[in-house]
């Protein structure tokens, strides 16, 4: 990776609503066309271990189960993106946890309106699209758990780098 004190390295993830209702593309648009790199790509169907482990810090909860339940419902799409402050834009990007309380604009605000009392009735979790790191540490942690060194491309610089 860059030598710099902004650049970063963050770990997203189009979890399996996302990818059933066919968003792949539109949700891959968003982050490319706010500048961020992509560096690491896969689609990959997750076993119950691998759910767990990835949503470790939620268990206990009364969401865990049915959390891991619906990340391995279906497949997901595993991406890692570098850029400027990439973990927070991102995160900025992809909006609050609830979707009913996401900004217009963001990923989970402009396509799902999931409330926490509706998610009671349906599904005993919040389906939200997408999954992203929240801090440098969660990013290291969960981009060693999905990705290995040999699946990242060899750098490059996107066409416009220099207005990023
Ligand atoms: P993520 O980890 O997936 O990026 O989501 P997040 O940081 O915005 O939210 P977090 O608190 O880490 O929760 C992880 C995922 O669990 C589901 N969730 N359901 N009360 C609920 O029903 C509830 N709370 C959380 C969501 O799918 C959330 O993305
Ligand atoms: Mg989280």
């Amino acid at each position: 990776m860059k030598e710099s004190t902004t650049w970063e390295r963050t770990f997203v993830m189009i979890k399996p609503d996302g990818v059933k209702r066919a968003l792949v593309g539109t949700i891959l648009s968003r982050f490319e066309r706010a500048g961020l790199t992509l560096v690491g790509m896969k689609l990959v169907s997750v076993d119950k271990e691998k759910a767990e482990t990835h949503y470790e810090g939620h268990r206990g909860k009364a969401f865990f189960d049915p959390l891991v339940r619906l990340l391995t419902s279906g497949p997901v799409v595993a991406l890692a993106f570098e850029g400027a402050h990439a973990i927070s834009v991102v995160r900025k990007i992809v909006g609050a946890t609830e979707p009913k309380e996401a900004a217009p604009g963001s990923i989970r605000g402009d396509f799902c309106h999931m409330s926490y009392p509706r998610s009671k009735e349906r599904l005993g979790v919040i389906p939200n699209l997408i999954h992203a790191s929240d801090s440098p540490e969660s990013a290291e942690w969960e981009l060693n758990l999905w990705f290995s060194d040999s699946e990242y491309v060899d750098p490059y610089e996107r066409s416009d780098s220099d207005f990023m």
